[in-house]
């Protein structure tokens, strides 16, 4: 079912790579919600991944731009705004990478070149993305900037790795940049926690369908899927959050809020049985 919620809205969506990609949801979502915008993606992933499959399906132009590059930023909004006829609405952050994770560095051996790296693609380009706009006024007022995080932010999460400081970084910035933002331009800004999900990206987390099990027996509505995160963050951009800002939402099926299950316990139980 849609709603119009965005009809009439102008954004940029980072971070299709495919259509795991939770950026891929989201796009689709707000194009059936009446929004126009533009696609970025790093060149190189542009060049392996499918986001021109996907610009050409709903009609979004795909600018290229590394997100931490304050020039390419520059360049994506000045081409933004020209394309879509005006200033922006609405921003997804949808952008994260690990070095250390790809390369198997365990947490306790980390490389800090690799961790520098990961933090200034994962969470610095937040707000590189966030302060070019404000400096370039390119957002109407009430306009709305999400970036997707993860629990991990804030629990210790086995294989979650550095990406757990890049994720307190990134929900820290909202913190952030969201009081300046929203004294100058009224844009909010905010994070949107998401559970474990199959993209390319968390592909490279050891582990990952140990967590994915896990959160999904842990929360009492189980995970939230790609599109469940998508059709949050489309509330997220529309009118009826106007005063939401500066927070961290979870649309974790309610895991945060968990100690123990029963299914949990039951499984555990078992286990120690059969010891
Ligand atoms: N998949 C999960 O379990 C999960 C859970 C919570 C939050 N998240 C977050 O969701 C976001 C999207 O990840 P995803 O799971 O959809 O995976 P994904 O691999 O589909 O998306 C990650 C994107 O980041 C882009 N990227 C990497 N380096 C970049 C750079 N320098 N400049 C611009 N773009 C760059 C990639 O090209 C890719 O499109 C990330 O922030 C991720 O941490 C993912």
């Amino acid at each position: 079912m849609t709603y119009n919620l965005l009809k009439g809205k102008r954004g940029i969506i980072f971070g299709a790579l495919d259509e795991s990609s939770i950026a891929w949801k989201v796009a689709e979502r707000a194009h059936a919600e009446g929004a126009i915008f533009t696609l970025s993606n790093v060149p190189v992933s542009i060049r392996i991944g499918k986001t021109n499959e996907l610009g050409e399906k709903l009609n979004a132009k795909v600018i290229p731009a590394d997100a931490t590059s304050i020039q390419d930023i520059e360049n994506l909004y000045t081409e933004s705004v020209k394309e879509l006829g005006g200033k922006i609405d609405f921003i997804l952050h949808s952008i994260g990478m690990s070095l250390n994770v790809r390369k198997g560095k365990p947490y306790d051996d980390l490389d800090y070149e690799m961790m520098s790296k990961t933090l200034d693609i994962s969470a610095i380009s937040f707000h590189k993305i966030l302060q070019i706009a404000k400096k370039m006024d390119i957002m109407n007022e009430w306009g709305s900037v999400v970036a997707l995080s993860y629990i991990g932010a804030q629990r210790t999460m086995n294989g979650y790795n550095e990406m757990s400081q890049a994720k307190a970084m990134l929900e820290s910035i909202a913190r952030s940049f969201g009081y300046f933002y929203g004294k100058s331009h009224k844009v909010r800004v905010n994070t949107v926690s998401q559970s474990p999900t199959f993209t390319k990206a968390s592909s490279n987390v050891a582990g990952f369908d140990g967590m994915y099990n896990y959160s999904d027996k842990m929360a009492p509505l189980g995970n939230s899927s790609g599109e469940d995160c998508a059709d949050y963050c489309i509330t997220l951009f529309s009118d009826l959050t106007k005063k939401v800002t500066m927070q961290n939402l979870f649309v974790d099926g309610g895991f945060s809020s968990m100690g123990m299950s029963m299914e949990l316990m039951n499984t555990y139980g078992k286990c120690l049985e059969s010891e």
